[in-house]
């Protein structure tokens, strides 16, 4: 980038930003001040004008409550950018909300390394790219979840030995392989917490005729939800709808109907961690034993996971010390080290390369 004098004055009065634009939560990590904001990625809007009327905290506030012109939704659906509108009025929300804390008068002009779902399209990165620097960043990095969750969990990534990473979040899980700053292979699947959600909701349907919302479901899944048998099953008092009825039910349910409605989703996870390892090179196979894999994203903390995956893979699987705020505190690293960072997307950039060029090239 040629030199601006004007962004070495730009750099004294803004905030450089970490973000982790993520299908469930959105975090903003500020360089040296640590994570300042944290908000779910919900926006509601008036279906009339199509404006968004609150973001973040206030709109899940009105998810499923909303009257009938206001729809609250979630712009990032499933990893990918479902609206990109939306999602670039969610962004610009955050950045400014995050700025104002410490610049109140002044117009945002951050740099930012923004955490993107690995599956998205070279249309969607440039989409999130636009979306920063029309929130006014002078500078925006759109750099792989996977890898600030890697980095966010302390894994050696730019060091010659193996590592690898699994991220859970809301919309899709990520696995990925890291050896010399380059990533050696990554594979995703559009199964994560919002589809172990799902399937509470299914499954108490179909049982017991009773309609759960979004977050009841979620709240089971926190509470009582897990991947292997708890040292002590639980049970939990879940309130819905009634199928039959119409009226307000609640039933008792145990942990281990929870375990039973989530297998399937569950066993996903496990095989692609299974095919990842397969595919990945026997010396880094050999150093990944030794320091095991990490687990990072909101799905890490489902109750037995990290012991059944390690369980069923052979390898270590050990949870990241705050597998919330993994990618945003990756993305606060890379901007701490911007020559890191671009030689890491120069690589990413070449493997994908080699992916869509056709042998010999
Ligand atoms: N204690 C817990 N047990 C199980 N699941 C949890 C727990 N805490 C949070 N989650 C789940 O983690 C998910 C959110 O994780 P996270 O914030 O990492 O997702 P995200 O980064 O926004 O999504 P994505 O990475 O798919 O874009 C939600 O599905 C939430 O229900
Ligand atoms: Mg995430």
């Amino acid at each position: 980038m040629a030199f601006n004098p004007l962004n070495t004055l730009f750099g004294l009065f803004s905030l450089d930003l970490g973000i982790d634009l993520g299908t469930a939560n959105t975090l903003v990590n500020v360089r040296g001040k640590g994570i300042v904001l944290n908000e779910p990625s919900w926006v509601a809007i008036d279906k009339r004008t199509k404006r968004p009327l609150a973001i973040g905290a206030e709109a899940r506030e009105m998810v499923g409550r909303t009257p009938g012109n206001i729809v609250a939704i979630r712009p990032l659906r499933d990893g990918v950018i479902s609206d990109f509108e939306i999602t670039e009025a969610m962004l610009d929300y955050f950045i400014k909300k995050a700025h104002s804390q410490m610049f109140p008068l002044l117009e945002p002009r951050p740099r930012v390394v923004v955490g993107i779902p690995s599956g998205v399209t070279e249309v969607e990165r440039r989409a999130v790219y636009d979306a920063c620097i029309s929130a006014g960043a002078r500078e925006a990095y759109p750099i792989e979840e996977p890898i600030a969750a890697a980095i966010g969990a302390g894994l050696p990534i730019m060091e010659a030995r193996g590592s690898m990473v699994i991220d859970i979040g809301g919309g899709t899980t990520e696995v990925a392989v890291f050896s010399l700053g380059g990533v050696v292979l990554s594979k995703s699947i559009r199964v994560a917490g919002d589809e172990l959600d799902e399937d509470i909701m299914q499954y108490v349907r179909q049982k017991y005729n009773l309609l759960i919302g979004e977050r009841m479901a979620e709240r089971v899944k926190i509470n009582i939800g897990s991947a292997y048998p708890l040292p002590e099953e639980k049970i939990m008092t879940v309130r819905g709808r009634s199928v039959i009825t119409g009226l307000p039910e609640s039933v008792d349910i145990s942990s281990i109907e929870i375990r039973e409605a989530m297998a399937s989703s569950v066993s996903l996870v496990v095989d692609l961690v299974k095919a990842a390892l397969d595919e990945t090179p026997p010396e880094v196979v050999a150093d990944l034993m030794e320091q095991g894999v990490a687990l990072a994203g909101g799905g890490a903390l489902l109750q037995g996971l990290a012991q059944r995956l390690s369980e069923e893979v052979k390898v270590r699987v050990w949870v990241a010390p705050d597998p919330l705020t993994a990618v945003a505190i990756g993305c606060g690293t890379l901007l701490q080290n911007l020559d890191t960072l671009r030689a890491i997307l120069q690589s990413v950039d070449r493997s994908r390369r080699r992916v869509i060029a056709p042998a010999g090239l």
